[in-house]
Formats: structure tokens, sequence, C-alpha cells
């Protein structure tokens, strides 16, 4: 059997507000429409692995509040093992206010809640025995970064590549953390965040700190100018975005393509190829509303990656 994807990592139930413009200061304005919907980096990784049809397997923390209740239905729905998602009695599920404008941009704050109640002591053996188990392990910075160290260097010791994406939190990354990590994973704004250096163009990136840091290879999304991956003396690998006739909701947009380049390369495909599917994975993301409610199944994927065969001769596999 193929070794399963293991996210490990936070739950959030998203509560969307959509505005035409952010309020001043001191000033209130009405949202055009309200929603709670399921989300969380780590819970937006894992249900995307899962549609991609790959066995996956989710370790989290929620509480058995109706946000734990609606994250745990749409996982459940989505066909991701939720054998060591763990509930807490004391703390509620975290949440997440996602302000999302008429464009499809976001902006998001999250309140870690139960993601953040957790401990190395935390996770049981059974729980880092299915770490020691995956395929490649995804990880983000929705939760304590103790647990991820210790996740990270359980998978380390098993041989069991590690994808941090460097999403969440704004604190300066652990050096120990980074020495487990195969891939590191940030955005353009988190890049800039890491290596203090300005980020707006690809001509702008450098991720040589990240290198100097320990991990060899970087892959950096890009928003609208797609994304590159960059490895230790190597060119970098350029894939630009598959455009989407409308964009609606960027939220989670960031994460399907994290765990979609994960999918491939745990099947087995090149990195190009993992660039690619990724792409076309974020491309039909982009245009559903919701995180966990936006992900594509493998098929939506193949038969994008095929239309552009047919319109530009570009192959997949
Ligand atoms: O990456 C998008 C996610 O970030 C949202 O689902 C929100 O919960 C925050 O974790």
């Amino acid at each position: 059997a193929n070794p399963p994807l293991v996210v490990v990592g936070s739950a959030n139930a998203d509560i969307y507000v959509e505005i035409d413009r952010l309020p001043r200061e001191g000033e209130t304005i009405s949202a055009k429409t309200g929603q709670t919907l399921a989300g969380g980096k780590g819970a937006n990784q894992a249900a995307c692995g899962s549609k991609l049809a790959y066995p996956t397997y989710f370790v989290g923390q929620v509480r058995e509040d109706a946000h734990g209740k609606l994250i745990s239905e749409a996982l459940e729905k989505g066909g991701v093992n939720l054998d060591h998602l763990n509930t807490v009695a004391s703390v509620p599920t975290g949440h997440a206010v996602v302000i999302l404008q008429s464009d499809g941009q976001n902006s998001i704050i999250i309140v870690g809640g139960a993601n953040m109640s957790c401990w190395p002591e935390t996770l049981s053996d059974l729980d880092l025995e299915v770490v020691r188990n995956a395929g490649i392990v995804l990880l983000q910075r929705e939760i304590p970064d103790s647990v991820n160290i210790q996740v990270a260097k359980a998978a380390r010791n098993a041989g069991v590549p590690v994808i941090l994406d460097a999403g969440g939190i704004d604190a300066a990354l652990p050096g120990d953390l980074l020495s487990y990590v195969d891939i590191l994973s940030p955005n353009e704004t988190e890049l800039g965040r890491l290596t203090g250096m300005p980020t707006d163009t690809f001509e702008q990136i450098t991720v040589a700190k990240c290198h100097k840091m320990g991990v060899k290879q970087v892959l950096v999304k890009l928003g609208g100018q797609g994304s590159a991956l960059f490895i230790e003396g190597q060119e970098p690998m350029r894939q630009p975005i598959i455009s989407a006739p409308k964009v609606i909701d960027t939220t989670g947009a960031g994460d399907t393509f994290t765990a979609a380049f994960a999918v491939a390369l745990v099947e087995g495909k090149s990195k190009k190829e993992g660039l690619k599917f990724a792409a076309a994975a974020a491309s039909l993301c982009v245009q559903v509303k919701g995180a966990i409610s936006s992900m594509p199944d493998r098929k939506s994927v193949l038969d994008l990656l095929l239309s552009l065969i047919k319109t530009s001769g570009e192959r997949y596999i």
C-alpha cells in the first residue's frame, strides 16, 4: 500500500465576512454576507490530499463544540483518516476571521484555541507512529513550534521527508525545526519575513538565507506570479499560474498548492510535474468560496491539465 500523506497541524472554523472595503479606524461597516466554514492550514492540506485521492491522515486537535463538529464532519466527508484527531475539553476549537474582499483577496486573523493547546507530551506514541510510517509529512505554523520540532525530528529519524509550509504564526523560525525540514514553503510575504529581503518580484527573491539556515529546497508561492522551487546549487524551477476564469476566493489556495505538490512527490512524480499539478489544483481552488469546500478532486485537476496539453502541447505525465 502507498505510505500515506500525514498532515500534523491546525483546524479552524473560518468565520467569513465579505466586504467591499476594509473599515477605517473607529468605523463600523456592514458585511455583505457572513458564513462559517471549515478551514485551518493543517485541515485544509489534509482535505486536499484526500480529495486528490491520496490516503491522508490528519493529526490535530479540536474541542467537541460546534466548530469542532463542523471541521470533523468536513474532513470525514472528504475521506481524511481522523483516527489521530484528538479532542480537548478546556479550550475552544481554533477559529479564524477571514475578511474576503470583492476581488477574491483575503486577510486572515487566527485565534489558536485548541491548536495551540498542545505540547510534545500531547502526542501519543500512536500519533508519532503514523508520522514515522508516512510517505511525506506536512507541517505548517499554526501549532506550537515545539510540537512541529518533535514531529519533524521523528519523521527525519524514520527517513520520511518533511515539508514545512511557513504560513501561520508570525514568529522567527527556530533553527531546530529548520534542521529537520526537507522543503520549506513560504509565500512571498513569509519569505520576506524570513529573509528580511524585498520579495515583490521574482528578480528580488533570494532564498540564500534559507539555504544558509540549512534548508536545501525552498518552494516559494508567489500568488499571481506563480511559484518557484529553489534547490541549492541549481537553477530555480519556475511554474507560472494556470489562470482561473474568475477568482472568487484565494483562501486555502496556498494550502492546496503545498498539499497537491506533496501528493505528486509521494506518487513518484518529478518536482517539475509536481509544480504543474499543484498550479492546476490551486487554480481550481480559487474559483470556489471557502477553504476545504474549494479543494478540487483529482479528476478535475487532471482534466484541467489535459485541456492545457490540448491547447499548448504542454505535457504533465
Ligand atoms: O490558509 C488558509 C487558512 O488559514 C484558513 O482556512 C484559516 O483557517 C487560516 O488557518
